[in-house]
């Protein structure tokens, strides 16, 4: 079987640039996910935000997770729970405006931490959308301009741990879904693993890469390349022993941006039912709101019923 791909973003600037883009085309035709090293965020910074993440949970997430979970019974479950994710998590906004500021208990270290490697998530992001445009023969800053609306994007950062959990075949640290933005840059624990993606209707380990970014695509690039490159279904098993911690920052279009098949990416001769819908961002969020954890296809088909643009 075909190996998880991890790429070296580093010979981006050396003789194997061709090879490079070639895997990352690559990865996104044919998994939706690949895994980054040198992508030029300094490595002391992914250690203060891990460092500085953890202690956060420890000192004041953690108490406030075994208290839901003693709430809900989740730890006495005798049945598979559908309903709940074992996960602890806060929403971190950086774009159109900060929410840093207004998010209470976070250490100033934390705080200035997050807004530095924000900065750099949002330069890799930006550099990989042109990446992807030009392995997809669309000019540079299609995919940036498609997601700037007129207000710019909407960026933030999801900050999640997953503790060590007694029934992990019971409960799911996070549900199945796709992600329904448009690119997702992941920074996971180095130790503990848990990420799956669902490939040829197999679920397949994410592994582990210390300092490396996980980087996946998200329901609008699959509309906008028209089901060139593809959202994946992914998870994450909670473990019987250590707590994972996750960041996931999702880069996605403005609530505004209106998104549609690149018509360079439409073959003529494509039938009506193979081209996929145009729509508001913001309509198709709050579609998404309600059936996260549900096959992408019919939110696909609700939205060319809509057909509001
Ligand atoms: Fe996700």
């Amino acid at each position: 079987m075909e190996s998880f791909p991890v790429i070296d973003l580093g010979k981006l600037n050396t003789s194997e640039r061709g090879t490079t883009m070639e895997a990352i085309k690559d990865a996104c035709e044919n998994w939706g996910f690949f895994e980054l090293v040198n992508h030029g965020i300094a490595i002391e910074l992914l250690d203060t935000v891990e460092r500085l993440s953890k202690e956060h949970y420890n000192k004041c997430m953690e108490q406030r997770f075994k208290e839901m979970v003693a709430s809900k019974g989740l730890e006495s479950a005798q049945s598979e729970i559908n309903d709940y994710d074992w996960e602890s998590t806060f929403f971190v906004r950086h774009l159109p405006s900060s929410n840093l500021s207004e998010i209470p208990d976070l250490h100033e270290d934390y705080r200035r931490a997050m807004k530095e490697f924000a900065g750099e998530l949002e330069k890799l992001a930006l550099e990989l959308l042109d990446l992807l445009c030009e392995n997809l023969g669309l000019e540079k800053g299609y995919l940036k301009n498609v997601f700037y609306g007129t207000k710019g994007p909407n960026f933030g950062t999801k900050v999640s741990n997953y503790p060590p959990c007694p029934k992990p075949d019971l409960i799911k640290g996070l549900r199945a879904h796709t992600d329904a933005g448009g690119i997702i840059l992941l920074f996971q624990d180095d130790k503990v693993s848990g990420l799956q993606l669902l490939k040829d209707d197999e679920w397949i380990d994410v592994p582990p890469v210390r300092h490396s970014i996980v980087v996946n695509l998200g329901d609008q690039l699959e509309v906008i390349t028209n089901g060139k490159y593809k959202s994946v279904m992914h998870r994450v098993i909670a473990q019987t022993n250590g707590t994972r911690m996750s960041l996931a920052s999702f880069y996605n279009p403005g609530d505004d941006a209106i998104i549609s098949p690149a018509p360079s990416l439409v073959k003529e001769d494509d039938e009506p039912s193979q081209v996929y819908p145009k729509f508001v961002f913001n309509d198709y969020m709050k579609l998404y709101a309600g059936l996260k954890f549900q096959a992408k296809e019919p939110r696909f088909e609700a939205m060319k019923a809509i057909a509001t643009v």
